[in-house]
């Protein structure tokens, strides 16, 4: 009876360990820029395991803008949330539920997808943007939440291009990766809002200077980009689905004001031919974000005409030159190795063939040997034996002589021949 009672208490407290408390991630904290939620900051209280503010969405007509953890899957990076305000659907209150599966990018930097369906009824609060949300009725009786339930949602996950970034405020210059692909370029850039095309020729789009980093010089054109007022972002994140890259980029202004400059921002950019063609969407990219259409919470579209390109990958091949370097090194040293074992050898074999003749030198002549005596004609000079006169009747053809080609000139007649 006693270990039956300790197996019940043991599965308790597993199930306890992974999905009745919660452990946001240690840097989540404070004030932080949210791509799900471009028009504010977010607030993190890890002590309460809350989003205090920001996390604001509109359902139906009730605003959800703080969301305690209910739950987590730690083997997963799954964590649950639930609103702490109801969303009322004609009078009857309603939970909304925000799961999140996470990813860290650095101490100051993550990226997250929302594993909940669209709900069409609801909004990211500054966006047109349907937001993945779980609404359901509240139930008075139902006090806990597991994410296996909870982070399932019937209409699938979240495409590639969903997902969102995460970067702590005051750490804007500590969470910069090289830019996607794509982007990797110097290049004259055109802006079209859907109607209008503004930049071109002199409108500089600068990637190249430092791979980290974009600026555009609001003197050439003056059409902003990345929301920014001076120019200047760095790039966070990027995955790619296809030939499509998805670029979030952090907008580094000393401040922003949420209604003209904005810290996030997604481009879905792509190669195509010479040129490289891109949108823009406010904070995360939208499901479906095409580099060729306007998004809904976008800017534009932008095509750029690259005069420099530069690539991600010189610390990878200089290590790989330095592996080559240190190849050729190895096998020049083992070729004079060799050339130095092979001198001495051949030395070793000259200087015993050297003693062996002298051995043979010091030894008498054998005796049938037969000496030649010399004779009076050895003794007669090279010069007085000549080489009979070249004989007159040896006839050479003439330089003159044409050689008769056949089937050109016939052959001359043999009868007519004169010898
Ligand atoms: C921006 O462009 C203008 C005009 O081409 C130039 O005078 C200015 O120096 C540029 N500013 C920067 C920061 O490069």
């Amino acid at each position: 009876r006693y270990t039956k009672i300790y197996i019940l208490f043991f599965k308790v407290r597993l199930l306890t360990s992974t999905d009745s408390t919660c452990s946001l991630p240690s840097d989540w904290d404070g004030t932080w820029y949210d791509a799900s939620f471009p028009s504010n900051n977010v607030i993190f209280d890890q002590a309460s395991q809350t989003v205090t503010s920001g996390w604001s969405i509109r359902a139906y007509n009730s605003d959800v803008t703080s969301w305690t953890c209910q739950s987590q899957d730690t083997s997963n990076n799954l964590l649950l949330f639930k609103g702490n305000q109801f969303v009322d659907l004609f009078g009857a209150d309603q939970n909304a539920f925000r799961c999140i599966k996470w990813t860290k990018l650095s101490d100051y930097s993550y990226v997250y997808f929302i594993y909940a369906n669209s709900e069409s009824n609801a909004r990211y609060t500054g966006t047109t943007i349907a937001a993945r949300v779980l609404i359901e009725a509240y139930d008075a009786a139902v006090t806990s939440w597991a994410t296996s339930t909870y982070c399932n949602p019937s209409n699938g996950l979240p495409g590639t291009e969903e997902y969102v970034v995460m970067v702590r405020q005051g750490y804007e210059t500590q969470v910069s990766q090289y830019c996607s692909t794509p982007f990797l370029i110097t290049a004259a850039y055109t802006h079209n809002d859907g109607s209008s095309t503004t930049c071109g020729t002199g409108s500089v789009w600068d990637v190249c200077s430092d791979r980290t980093q974009m600026a555009v010089n609001l003197t050439q054109c003056s059409t902003k980009q990345y929301y920014s007022a001076d120019g200047n972002a760095v790039c966070v994140y990027s995955t790619s689905s296809g030939s499509t890259y998805y670029q979030t980029v952090l907008n580094t202004d000393t401040s922003v004001d949420y209604s003209t400059t904005y810290r996030l921002t997604c481009y879905a950019v792509t190669t195509s031919g010479s040129n490289v063609v891109a949108s823009d969407s406010l904070g995360a990219c939208e499901a479906g974000q095409s580099p060729t259409t306007k998004a809904t919470d976008g800017t534009g579209t932008l095509t750029f005409t690259p005069y420099t390109f530069t690539t991600d990958t010189d610390s990878s091949s200089s290590s790989s030159s330095l592996g080559i370097i240190i190849g050729i090194v190895v096998a020049l040293i083992l070729i004079i190795a060799i050339i130095i074992i092979i001198i001495c050898v051949i030395k070793k074999l000259k200087r015993k063939a050297k003693t062996h003749n002298d051995d043979e030198k010091k030894k008498n002549p054998p005796d049938d040997m037969v000496l030649e005596t010399f004779t009076p004609r050895d003794d007669q000079p090279i010069t007085d034996r000549k080489l009979p006169p070249l004989d007159n009747k040896v006839s050479i053809p003439p330089s003159n002589y044409e050689i008769p080609l056949i089937g050109k000139d016939p052959l001359p007649n043999i009868h007519q021949t004169k010898i």
